[in-house]
């Protein structure tokens, strides 16, 4: 089969489309054959070498796909051949096909296109736990959304809001400002002119964010921790702006509120497991009745992952970059 591999182990690599051994399923796997991949942040740091694959994932990059099970595996009871499924992956969704555990699979939800679907695991995955599993995300509470222009924030801003969430996000620029309010925010941060706590307290009547889903980190932490209201959650999920930043903790005491993190990476397969199920339940139902939708940038073919890539790099992308087999 075809797939990304990356060449070159010391410094930046480089992706290139070769010829791999297809993966045969073991016990509890399906093989599904790709019609797209979803481009990730992750990637970027795979292919820079600082992001190694779990053991026994394979060694391109690609966390997310959508297509047609060709092949089962012993002990799979929900999946058959010629299920369309979507799979949140360890690795290896850059090619033409990929081994999935069956319980990080799920039906591609009725009303979507097989090819879109792909961009919908690994964001919705993110977006439900951190906002329901580890800030508790109630309705009527405020939200503020991090990069609601970007793979993971789309979809957390609908997410957001069809929990009956108010809903502040974050995005760079006046076009892109406006397209995440037609996604449902309620209001948009433009974060290249506003600032960021003041902008929070008025589109809040003052009252600060409930919860906040941070994409950058470090240098955000402090106007984050200003931004939250009493008794807020502060729920970290990406570093763009560092891994280090300075922490109020008097602030934090203060308002009685908390700040964490998570990663969808390094949970365990069961863990992965209850994950995907809780999605399938809750979040499905509320793709199929077009309360969410996935959000495409671009669709590429496979031979052009370095371009897709560099979309992404240069923060080009609204929503997910797919690259098709
Ligand atoms: N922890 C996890 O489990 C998990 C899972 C998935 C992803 N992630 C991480 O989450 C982050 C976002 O992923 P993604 O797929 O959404 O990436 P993406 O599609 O590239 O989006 C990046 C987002 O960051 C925003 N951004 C950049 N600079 C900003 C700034 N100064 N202020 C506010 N927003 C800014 C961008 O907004 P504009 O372009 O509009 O400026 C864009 O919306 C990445 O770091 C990724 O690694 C973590």
């Amino acid at each position: 089969m075809r797939a990304v591999t990356i060449s070159g182990q010391h410094g930046p690599g480089k992706l290139s489309l070769g010829d791999e051994i297809a993966p045969a399923p073991r016990t509890g796997e399906v093989i599904v054959q790709v019609a797209a991949a979803g481009v990730n942040r992750a990637d970027l740091l795979q292919r820079a070498g600082k992001y190694p694959p779990p053991e026994g994932a394979p060694p391109w990059p690609g966390l997310e796909v959508s297509g047609t099970v060709v092949q089962v595996g012993p002990g799979v009871s929900s999946r058959r051949v010629g299920d369309q499924v979507v799979a949140l992956l360890e690795g290896g969704g850059y090619a033409e096909l990929v081994a999935a555990r069956e319980t990080q699979t799920l039906p591609v939800p009725a009303g979507i296109d097989l090819v879109d679907a792909a961009a919908l695991p690994e964001a919705v995955c993110t977006a439900w736990t951190n906002l329901v599993d580890t800030a508790r995300l109630q309705p009527g509470e405020h939200v503020l959304v991090h990069g609601g222009s970007g793979g993971v924030g789309s979809i957390a801003v609908q997410l957001a809001r069809a929990l009956g969430a108010h809903v502040v996000a974050t995005a760079g620029g006046p076009e892109r400002t406006a397209s995440v309010r037609d996604l449902g925010a309620h209001a948009v941060v433009d974060h290249r002119r506003e600032d960021l706590v003041d902008a929070v307290r008025d589109a809040t009547g003052g009252h600060g964010a409930d919860v906040v889903l941070d994409v950058l980190g470090g240098a955000a932490l402090p106007a984050n921790v200003r931004a939250l209201a009493h008794g807020g959650r502060l729920v970290v999920i990406g570093l763009q702006q560092g891994r280090k930043g300075e922490l109020d903790l008097n602030a934090l005491m203060a308002k009685r509120a908390w700040v964490t993190g998570t990663t969808l990476r390094s949970r365990t397969a069961s863990e992965k497991a209850a994950l995907v199920a809780a999605v399938g339940q809750h979040v499905w139902p509320m793709v199929e009745d077009g309360r969410l939708r996935p959000v495409v940038h671009a669709r590429l073919p496979l031979a052009e992952a370095e371009e897709a890539l560099r979309t992404l790099e240069d923060g080009e992308a609204f929503g997910k970059v797919l690259l098709l087999p």
